[in-house]
């Protein structure tokens, strides 16, 4: 029989929703989502338009939808979209730019998924009836496999601009956005509204099982409709899992900070190990990381290792391995799990 995970490191899709949060979900008034008319769902989306500073906002099941739905309302057939290397709506959506809107990625290789105006440049196409048009740029707020890197207000902005004057649009990532924002005390509108799409995920760091909401401009957000419903995103008593969302914006914002607090007290603890290079330094938000190659191990040995005393890890090749603190994980895990790497690679 596997040992049961005890501590879960592997993602903050981890967590599971708290009895507050599941109490609210019970009590949550509902109606016809598809028609409009879930008095919850339509709270959470004026919420997260206001907190984005977006004229509109809509629920959808996941993250993904939320970057499908944007890309499909922002793209055509041939047109390219600029992203960093490693984002997720390059490597991890299977291909879904490529298949629902025709459309490609054009990778833009920095370490930390932080690009500047100059790298933007560089990756437009000219204008030529033969040559992909480029079309839109989408960042990742924080940035996942640049380590849980925050992009800075001034960093947007420049971004925006260059965008604008060659007539590009601008679409956010915000799987993990509100950890950006806690890390660095810059409220999200005040460079979420300079964007034509942003989204904002429920189901990670935010603690909910479900979700993300996507806001935009009111014609973004209507045409933006045709593809929720294309995709099967339409739902109807959607307000019970939204209840989550409106709980967690209450409840789970300010103590992103705690999560953030345990990833440097793991990677000060990790660093000291022999043999481990942090790849996340600093580490500025609950991502964390890690090179094992100096160590003697396999990074997949060293996961299974750990698995075996019930602490799991996002083993991601064969020397590299993430850790992802979570609602569920306090500090006394952390050093459990710090314990327990420290004792095999050194025990
Ligand atoms: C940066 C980023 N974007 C998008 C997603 C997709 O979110 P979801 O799992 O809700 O579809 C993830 C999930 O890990 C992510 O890390």
């Amino acid at each position: 029989m596997p040992k049961p995970i005890l501590i879960d490191l592997v993602s903050d899709t981890a967590s599971r929703p708290t009895q507050d949060m599941r109490r609210a979900m019970a009590e949550a008034p509902v109606g016809d989502e598809q028609r409009g008319e879930d008095p919850t769902v339509n709270a959470l989306n004026e919420r997260v338009a206001d907190l984005l500073g977006q004229e509109a906002a809509m629920f959808l099941p996941s993250g993904t939808m939320c970057n499908q739905v944007a890309i499909a309302t922002h793209c055509r057939a041939g047109d390219e979209i600029i992203a960093a290397e490693g984002a997720h709506v390059d490597g991890a959506e299977g291909a879904g730019a490529a298949v629902f809107a025709g459309s490609f990625v054009r990778r833009i290789a920095c370490g930390r998924g932080i690009f500047t105006p100059d790298d933007i440049r560089s990756a437009l196409r000219m204008r030529h009836a033969k040559i992909p048009r480029s079309r839109l740029v989408a960042l990742e707020q924080s940035n996942n496999r640049g380590g849980g890197s925050v992009w800075r207000r001034d960093e947007i902005v420049a971004v925006v601009d260059v965008a604008r004057q060659e007539g590009l649009a601008l679409h956010m990532d915000g799987a993990r956005l509100m950890n950006a924002v806690v890390a660095s005390g810059e409220a999200a509108s005040s460079y979420t509204a300079l964007l034509d799409s942003v989204w904002l995920d429920l189901s990670k760091g935010l603690g909910c099982p479900i979700g993300g909401v996507l806001a935009g401009s009111r014609a973004f957000i209507e045409e933006a409709d045709v593809w929720k419903h294309r995709f099967g995103g339409a739902m109807r008593q959607a307000g019970i899992v939204a209840a989550a969302g409106c709980h967690a914006l209450d409840h789970h914002v300010d103590r992103l900070a705690e999560d953030h607090d345990n990833a440097r007290r793991f990677a000060a603890r990790i660093e000291q190990v022999p043999g481990i290079v942090l790849i996340t330094s600093p580490v500025e938000t609950n991502l964390v990381f890690f090179d094992v190659g100096g160590t003697g191990l396999h990074a997949e040995e060293i996961g299974a290792r750990m698995l075996r005393q019930g602490i799991r890890l996002h083993v991601q090749s064969d020397r590299r391995i993430r850790a992802v603190t979570h609602l569920d994980i306090e500090a006394a895990d952390i050093d459990r799990a710090a314990d327990a790497l420290e004792q095999i690679l050194t025990g």
